[in-house]
């Protein structure tokens, strides 16, 4: 079966580069975004320039995020975070590439500089304009103060969750550390992804043309199953189930 390839793909690999998406934290009970019943089935994005532009925009973006906060706070790695923790102790994986924003990975036993946040971070806010980090409880009391989105108290820009959204710059630093993942691996992973947003979805085809096996595991088929040596369609958890050391 797919899955007992994947064991020997593992087996047989010296670096494995994990790619992870929405997929991997569903069953942690946070929902996708492309899914029936995912984020953006039911809100449009707010563009970067939209969220600088409007405070009703930011208004709202923070009513969005907080209406999450209890799932946010909730949810604890799935079999799939711990599957790839095990292979990181075990020394086969150095770090996880991700587009999750969840902060799973480094609960579930990575240590921060091993994971690279493609897409930032919504477990913390941070000031657009000086760049200023603000814990969510401090954006929660000024925003039910008033109704109103806060501004930086050292620079008066607006105060944003720690994410990347459409429009905005993708980090400087986590890009470059992917690309050189991507290109030392011999096996990279992507998973629970729908592989549709770039320039995250460019690392699969970067680390296949650097010569790296690609395996993709996703319930749905994803646009770059044709570029993958394995493609499961199946459930993470269960995929990955058997990889998490007891
Ligand atoms: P998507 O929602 O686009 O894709 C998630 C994929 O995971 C889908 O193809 C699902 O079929 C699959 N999936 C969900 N649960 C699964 C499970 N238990 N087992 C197997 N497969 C499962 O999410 P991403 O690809 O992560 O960026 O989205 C990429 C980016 O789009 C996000 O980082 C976010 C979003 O807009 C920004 O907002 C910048
Ligand atoms: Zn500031």
């Amino acid at each position: 079966s797919g899955v007992e390839r994947l064991g020997d793909m593992i087996a047989e690999a010296r670096v494995i580069v994990p790619f992870t998406g929405a997929g991997i934290s569903t069953e942690c009970g946070i929902p996708d975004f492309r899914s029936p019943g995912g984020i953006w089935t039911r809100n449009r994005p707010i563009p970067f320039d939209e969220f600088v532009a409007s405070q009703s925009a930011r208004d709202e973006s923070w009513r969005r995020r907080f209406a999450m906060e209890e799932v946010f706070a909730a949810a604890k790695p799935g079999r799939g975070h711990r599957a790839l923790a095990s292979l990181y102790r075990a020394g086969k994986v150095p770090a996880v590439i991700t587009q999750n924003i969840d902060n799973l990975h480094q609960a579930s036993g990575f240590a921060g500089e091993h994971v690279i946040e493609l897409h930032g971070n919504t477990t913390y806010a941070r000031c657009i304009g000086c760049g200023q980090a603000y814990p969510l409880d401090w954006v929660k009391r000024r925003f039910d103060d008033d109704g109103l989105a806060p501004n930086c108290t050292a620079c008066d820009e607006p105060v944003k969750t720690a994410t990347i959204s459409f429009g905005q710059m993708m980090p400087d630093d986590e890009m470059q550390r992917a690309t050189a993942l991507s290109q030392a691996c011999d096996l990279f992973i992507a998973i629970g992804s729908s592989l549709v947003v770039w320039p995250a979805a460019g690392f699969p085809m970067m680390a296949k043309n650097a010569g790296a096996r690609l395996v993709i595991i996703n319930r749905e088929p994803t646009e770059q199953d044709d570029i993958a040596d394995l493609v499961i369609h199946h459930d993470i958890g269960e995929a990955l189930g058997p990889f998490v050391a007891n």
